[in-house]
């Protein structure tokens, strides 16, 4: 690895440059509270504003959320609809503030199933945004790790069938080219709230060395203390990305 793509990671003072959040708990959360799903969602939205916030005032570089999977669409319909509904009344309302705080939103996943209209508030919500230079918001809407690599892998096969590639010469960073977010610094964090220890097929190619943070708290009480805690968490591992020295940051 060349020393420009290394970075130390200073335990005292690491900030992970990209925090991916997979978002859990907003039912049970509203069911608590003897309240609708949807509710728990509504709530959801206003802890993604915090979360958001909070990224931007810690210099953290990329934020990625997953706000819904390649398998929320099992979930009833009326729940699926207020989702929708949901996504794009938060686009309607955040889409200038987030341009106004310099960062710069993009969705990451199969929007082809997204009815025109929400289609097209994102295309509107992505452009207004694209030039910023500060946050990279992603919000992973029907995304699945699985559908990712899948992706990527039709992609290079197209390529290969007409021959700009050569198989012999597929390797791990022609894969990387050609899936969500490689262009952006590796995941280091990833945060699951709502008490789950598991991944549920969100990013998989791209945590490979990331650092797994698990909290009780259910996603619509996530706030700056809770957030912070999973940054002192980051902050105490030691980082050896398969080798024996600790503290460098692999980019791949
Ligand atoms: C998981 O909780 C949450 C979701 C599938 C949806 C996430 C959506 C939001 C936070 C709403 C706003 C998002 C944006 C980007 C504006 P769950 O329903 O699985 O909760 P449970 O495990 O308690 O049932």
């Amino acid at each position: 690895m060349s020393p420009a793509k290394q970075q130390v990671n200073n335990p005292a003072t690491s900030i992970p440059r990209h925090v991916a959040i997979i978002m859990d708990g907003n039912g049970r959360w509203a069911k608590q509270l003897g309240k609708l799903r949807i509710f728990g969602h509504q709530e959801g939205a206003k802890a993604v504003r915090r979360a958001v916030s909070f990224a931007i005032n810690h210099g953290i570089e990329a934020l990625t959320l997953y706000a819904f999977s390649s398998e929320n669409w099992n979930r009833p319909p009326q729940e699926v609809t207020a989702l929708m509904e949901l996504f794009i009344r938060a686009l309607d309302k955040e889409a200038k503030n987030l341009h106004k705080h310099n960062v710069r939103l993009k969705i990451v996943g199969d929007t082809q199933r997204f009815s025109e209209r929400l289609r097209a508030k994102i295309q509107r919500a992505e452009s207004l945004t694209a030039a910023n230079t500060g946050l990279t918001l992603n919000i992973a809407a029907n995304y699945g790790g699985r559908w990712d690599i899948t992706q990527a892998c039709q992609q290079i096969a197209v390529l290969a069938k007409n021959g700009s590639v050569n198989p012999d010469d597929i390797d791990e960073k022609m894969v990387c080219q050609h899936i969500n977010l490689c262009d952006l610094a590796p995941v280091d964090l990833v945060i699951r709230t709502g008490g789950e220890h598991r991944i549920s097929n969100f990013l998989l190619w791209q945590i490979a060395y990331a650092e797994l943070y698990f909290t009780e708290v259910l996603w619509p009480d996530f706030d700056e203390l809770v957030f912070e805690g999973a940054l002192n968490a980051f902050a105490q591992r030691e980082r050896r990305f398969g080798g024996t020295e600790p503290a460098s940051i692999k980019e791949l």
